[in-house]
């Protein structure tokens, strides 16, 4: 019995801020492969009413977790960071305020939630919650995996007593599943983390970042894991919810290669490299949740208004291989020399 017990060996990542829709997990898991649904930033009804949704479709639920952190960024860092994005709030015509400086996204009320309606799947990202929520979770019946991104978050997560593991290179699209936000993300390939992870634990593996191409979901699956997620080359397929802005930015010959940034939301992730990530990239403050409340408004102003230069354009490495049509094509074209 495998982890996932998938006819095919391909995740469709769970991908918050609206792009993962009930209509991509369920196409993904439709296909063969399993979609799994993004809980971040949504609230505990939302994230019921989407598991409803997904059900009548299929019994393979997955649903993804933000792990809150207790950290507090610097108050001085952050409003120093706001001052310094006034300009380009003004010409947007966003008025920035004080964000929040902690913010769990509702875990407790979401791992309730999963508790009491239990799905088979919950994957984890940006660090370990406390044990007993594993565990309950686990009692319920549902396969918990964490997603980590070297060997040593490996061991931690084997030692909290996970079922499986993301492991998440740094071509990854999006935030950078790091414990450390700090930590500078080197660029490996995907591959190599997860011979490192497979070295350090001997539970099943997921691997995620970087895949352009069957050839890569191959090279990943002899490299040791189970099945692959997936997130960029779904993002300009027919269900997933990404906007107009941030599918055009993902053809636009402007945009010529991908960085690793906290400058959006205080928190590594991989997007196209814009003005806005060429500006702050060097200088804005580590801290999320409370950068991402901070930018917020700018960058959905930005995004209404079409001006990719302000939008976090979160995209892997394998961004100009993302092809429009079905979800379940993308699917069946990566597993196609299996
Ligand atoms: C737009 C976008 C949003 C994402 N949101 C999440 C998320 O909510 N939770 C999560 O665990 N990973 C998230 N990721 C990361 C994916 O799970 C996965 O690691 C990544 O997409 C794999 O690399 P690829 O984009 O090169 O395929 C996101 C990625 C993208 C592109």
């Amino acid at each position: 019995m495998t982890l996932l017990g998938t006819d095919l060996p391909l995740v469709g990542a769970p991908m918050a801020g609206g792009t993962t829709t009930v209509d991509l997990a369920a196409a993904v898991t439709g296909a063969g492969g399993i979609g799994l649904l993004a809980a971040g930033y949504r609230t505990p009804e939302d994230l019921a009413a989407q598991v409803a949704a997904l059900r009548e479709r299929t019994d393979a639920v997955g649903v993804n977790l933000f792990v809150p952190s207790d950290e507090r960024p610097d108050v001085a860092e952050v409003r120093a960071y706001a001052e310094r994005l006034r300009p380009e709030a003004d010409a947007l015509g966003v008025t920035l305020t004080d964000p929040p400086l902690v913010d769990d996204d509702h875990w407790d009320a979401k791992v309730d939630l999963l508790v009491s309606d239990p799905v088979p799947f919950v994957s984890l990202t940006f660090g370990l919650p406390p044990a007993a929520d594993v565990r309950r979770l686990q009692q319920a019946g549902t396969r918990v995996l964490a997603t980590v991104t070297t060997a040593d978050e490996a061991r931690e997560a084997e030692e909290l007593g996970v079922d499986g593991l993301v492991v998440q290179g740094p071509s990854a699209g999006g935030h950078s599943a790091t414990f450390d936000p700090r930590r500078t993300i080197e660029d490996v390939p995907t591959a190599d983390v997860v011979r490192a992870v497979g070295a350090a634990t001997r539970l099943p593996l997921v691997a995620a970042g970087g895949v352009a191409g069957p050839a890569d979901v191959r090279a990943l699956l002899e490299a040791g894991v189970e099945a692959v997620q997936v997130g960029t080359l779904l993002l300009r397929s027919d269900e997933s919810g990404a906007g107009p802005t941030h599918r055009e930015a993902l053809t636009d010959p402007r945009f010529t290669e991908t960085v690793v940034t906290h400058a959006f939301t205080g928190r590594p992730a991989r997007a196209l490299r814009n003005a806005f990530a060429d500006r702050h990239g060097a200088t804005a403050p580590v801290g999320y949740p409370a950068v991402h409340h901070l930018t917020r408004e700018l960058r959905a102003t930005a995004a209404r208004q079409g001006d990719a230069e302000h939008v976090h354009l979160w995209a892997g490495t394998g961004y100009r291989h993302a092809p429009t049509g079905p979800a379940a094509d993308v699917v069946r074209a990566l597993s196609r020399d299996l």
